[in-house]
């Protein structure tokens, strides 16, 4: 515990980056240093700056003139502590050697259940959502989506306008392991012909038989989006262990698909990969704004001295929710989801 009256925390960025991150800590260490007095302590590097005592005091001249900035100033990492208790020991020493009153976590799931686990170890801690997945369990939206978002759908649209000249099948892998929210909403923002999510496991005869349709009534080319995480009904059966065993070494979804349809059809396909682009970037203005939302809220949390929390966005409101009941969970998307319901009536198949 930090024995003088001033409040001191300690923040970190863990796991993937996603723009809104800097806008989220110059609003929760705005907010603390100049509302409520506090000291903050930036860590390098997610939780292995923390385990490694890697972190200092932030001035206000590290947190200004970034709201704009992409990626993260303190650096992030996918170190998982909880592995190894030698490293649990060691942050624990680094939380009470700079006398912290709370740790700040800012991630998606895994930081969120990582978050909890020091909670469950008795630290006080809060944690506020960012994803470009949008997949962080308690919270109707992480920062992050948005601008991933924008990439993904600019992407779509650029892949049309090649398709129809050429005549072809242009396949878009998007991000999103476990969900397929960026893919879902990136797809029917681009109008995309089929989408293939994670939560809808495809049959490959399904989308042949969509693309057949489609050059029947005479549109020569599609465009089809699927999620990284996307699955046949087949592979969807197979446990985690399993499908990493079947596919090790082997292409990622997009080629996958491509192989699939190459072995029943004569289509003439290209890939083309999102990858880190969808990560990477200024934040739109959405994601500057939600990500200024949850650091104040953060900040709030620890004035009022209630740790243990997940920040989350629930209709129009800025709530938190208790992190042992958010930690471990996924958001995925709902099978009957609006979105896919009404991009089913607008023609786009699902290959299910
Ligand atoms: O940020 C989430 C995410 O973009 C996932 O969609 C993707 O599977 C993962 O990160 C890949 O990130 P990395 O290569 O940094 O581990």
């Amino acid at each position: 515990m930090n024995n003088s009256k001033t409040k001191r925390f300690g923040i970190l960025t863990a796991g993937g980056d996603a723009p809104g991150l800097n806008p989220a800590i110059r609003g929760i260490c705005k907010a603390a240093s100049l509302e409520y007095g506090m000291e903050i302590v930036g860590i390098e590097d997610g939780f292995k700056g923390l385990v490694e005592g890697r972190g200092r005091l932030l001035r206000p001249s590290d947190f200004s003139g970034i709201i704009h900035k992409g990626g993260t100033i303190l650096g992030t990492s996918r170190e998982r502590p909880f592995k190894d208790e030698e490293k649990v020991k060691k942050l624990i020493y680094n939380y009470n050697k700079w006398e912290l009153d709370c740790l700040v976590c800012l991630g998606g799931n895994g930081t969120q259940k990582r978050a909890n686990y020091c909670r469950e170890a008795g630290l006080n801690v809060i944690h506020i959502p960012k994803t470009i997945d949008n997949d962080v369990y308690g919270t109707d939206m992480a920062f992050g989506f948005h601008t991933a978002l924008e990439a993904a759908t600019d992407a779509v649209d650029r892949l049309h306008t090649t398709a129809a000249s050429h005549k072809r099948i242009l396949i878009a892998e998007i991000m999103g392991n476990s969900a397929g929210w960026l893919a879902l909403y990136s797809g029917i923002a681009g109008g995309a012909d089929v989408i293939i999510i994670p939560e809808i496991p495809y049959d490959i005869t399904k989308v042949k038989g969509h693309l057949d349709n489609r050059m029947l009534s005479g549109s020569q080319f599609s465009v089809i989006v699927v999620a990284e995480g996307a699955k046949t009904v087949a592979d969807a059966k197979l446990d985690r262990k399993a499908f990493r065993k079947k596919y090790e070494g082997q292409p990622s979804a997009a080629f996958r698909l491509q192989n699939e349809l190459r072995a029943i059809g004569n289509y003439d396909t290209r890939v083309s990969v999102l990858g880190y682009v969808q990560r990477g970037g200024s934040p739109v203005p959405y994601d500057r704004m939600l990500a200024t939302l949850f650091g104040t809220k953060g900040a709030e949390l620890m004035a009022k001295g209630k740790y243990g929390y997940s920040v989350a966005l629930s209709g129009m409101d800025i709530i938190a929710k208790p992190l042992k009941e958010v930690a471990g969970k996924t958001k995925q998307v709902p099978a009957d989801h609006l979105s896919i319901k009404s991009a089913k009536l607008a023609g786009t198949a699902f290959g299910d």
